[in-house]
């Protein structure tokens, strides 16, 4: 018989393109302003434009959108792309929370917020480098 209709992807949900662009410009925010996530601040350099860009595509294309991020650089090589910073338990917890109050404060459905939190903390622990 019919087969279930496809699963709305998370891209969608969101409101697609800017969204994914506010969420991540939020997300970057707070980062540099909060300072529940100044361990975080530190591990990056001063200018932010970079990693704002390529978070932003990245997560367009992680989200179920258009895969700006692979387009333009290849397989994300998400893990061996980290390893020059040293992340632990603490940061891959602020990163985490800070991803939970960027998509709060841009209204998140809270059951995607859910959903999304849980596949995060995958990628962020996946990312770790350091015991600790
Ligand atoms: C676990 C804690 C994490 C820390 C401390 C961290 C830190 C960093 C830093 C310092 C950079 C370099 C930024 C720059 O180029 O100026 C970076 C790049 C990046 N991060 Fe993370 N990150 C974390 C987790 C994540 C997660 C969970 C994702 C995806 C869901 C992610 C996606 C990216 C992407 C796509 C880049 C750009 C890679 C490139 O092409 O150079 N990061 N991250």
């Amino acid at each position: 018989m019919s087969e279930a209709p496809p699963a709305t992807a998370p891209y969608e949900r969101l409101g697609g393109d800017a969204t994914v662009r506010t969420l991540v410009d939020r997300f970057y925010d707070l980062m540099d302003l909060e300072p529940e996530y100044a361990d975080l601040r530190r591990v990056h350099g001063s200018d932010l434009t970079a990693a704002r860009d390529k978070l932003y595509w990245f997560l367009s294309g992680w989200l179920g959108g258009p895969d700006l991020y692979i387009e333009r650089f290849g397989h994300p090589r998400l893990r061996a792309r980290h390893l020059p910073f040293a992340i632990g338990i603490r940061e891959r917890d602020q990163w985490l929370a800070c991803m939970n109050q960027a998509m709060v404060e841009c209204g998140v459905a809270e059951d995607l917020r859910a959903r999304l939190l849980q596949a995060f903390f995958q990628t962020a622990d996946w990312m770790r480098n350091q015991a600790g």
